[in-house]
């Protein structure tokens, strides 16, 4: 069975617990849209696609629960993470269905179904970048758990893999929530591609001995000049890539292009709770008056960037704005 991150049954959302895996595969099935902005905010449910689906679901919910209008609905369920641009698109794309009279979960299930169609879209125009046997670096987790369905990073290797190359993976382990380790991880042994997984400081290591062919990873909200943020730690991986003259490619769908944010500038950035980097797998690992920082993402300027691999075809950097105007023009 292909992993799937969530899916609509019998009037409730259902998704898998992230955070339970990969020890246990808990699903959660609720109707309160309530359940579904906490999901979102403890990372029960996580990665910006997957997220943006999930928002679009817990609208659903809303408006069936009774107890909220569309614009409180959508102040409920945008609170719970600020960077991930896919959050608000599938949220604003259920609020006009609600507000216009048409029916909300049928707006909900054709956003489902463009966020997969779109990450199989990526998988095939990036899987030529990955023939023979390439040794790729991964960050978080940009898989099916992070999209529903294929994933962003992960999409292009698994196609390539489907084709007959031989792909090998780099998991960095992604501190302080382990999104590689417990994730990616998981994921690539359901596919039987094989993997290592790294401490995050280990990337320049092997970068150096040239055991890195390229870099993959997804990304939570992309402006118009190709800045882009993604999971904290992504930033330093794109500039040793640079070093090591390796290319650095970023996958995403069209949700996660932000055509209002000009540069990474004006990119919120969220910042968690000081006790996930305080614990290691739950464990206290600092003095007891250790306080700590939690950026949850960084912005890498788009000169680290090679391409992007996107439904529409693999772009360089520079040619963002204009994807992004052509896609305006045709709505
Ligand atoms: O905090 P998370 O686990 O939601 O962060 C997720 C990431 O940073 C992913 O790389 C990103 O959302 C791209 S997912 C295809």
């Amino acid at each position: 069975m292909p992993v799937r991150a969530l899916w609509w049954e019998d009037g409730r959302l259902a998704f898998l617990d992230q955070r339970a895996l990969p020890g246990r595969v808990r699903i959660v099935r609720t109707r309160h849209a309530r359940t579904v902005a906490s999901a979102i905010r403890t990372l029960a449910v996580r990665g910006a696609p997957t997220i943006g689906v999930a928002g679009a679901y817990g609208m659903v919910l809303a408006q069936r629960e009774g107890r909220l209008g569309a614009k409180a609905a959508a102040r409920l369920l945008g609170s719970t993470r600020p960077t991930a641009h896919d959050l608000f698109v599938g949220i604003a794309t259920v609020q006009r269905a609600w507000e216009s009279g048409d029916d909300p979960l049928a707006a909900a299930n054709a956003y489902r179904d463009t966020v997969v169609e779109e990450c199989h879209r990526i998988g095939e125009a990036g899987a030529r970048l990955f023939r023979g046997s390439p040794k790729v670096l991964t960050h978080c987790n940009a898989g099916a758990l992070a999209t529903v369905e294929w994933g962003t990073a992960l999409a292009p290797i698994r196609v390539a893999a489907r084709r007959g190359a031989k792909p090998f993976v780099w998991v960095d382990e992604t501190r302080p929530l382990l999104q590689g380790s417990r994730l990616t991880a998981w994921e690539l042994e359901q596919e039987k591609i094989p993997y290592v997984v790294i401490a995050d400081n280990a990337a320049g290591h092997f970068m150096s001995r040239g055991e890195v062919d390229a870099v993959i990873v997804g990304a939570d909200r992309i402006a118009r000049n190709g800045d882009f943020a993604n999971k904290v730690g992504t930033y330093e991986k794109a500039v040793l890539a640079r070093e090591h003259r390796i290319p650095f490619y970023v996958a995403a769908p069209w949700s996660t292009f932000d055509p209002q944010a000009r540069t990474g500038a004006s990119i919120p950035v969220e910042e968690r709770d000081e006790e996930e980097v305080l614990r290691a797998g739950g464990t206290r690992v600092t003095p007891r008056k250790s306080r700590a920082r939690n950026p949850a993402f960084d912005v890498t300027p788009s000169r680290f960037v090679t391409a992007f691999i996107t439904p529409g075809g693999v772009i360089k950097p520079r040619a963002v704005a204009a994807a992004l105007r052509r896609r305006a023009g045709r709505t």
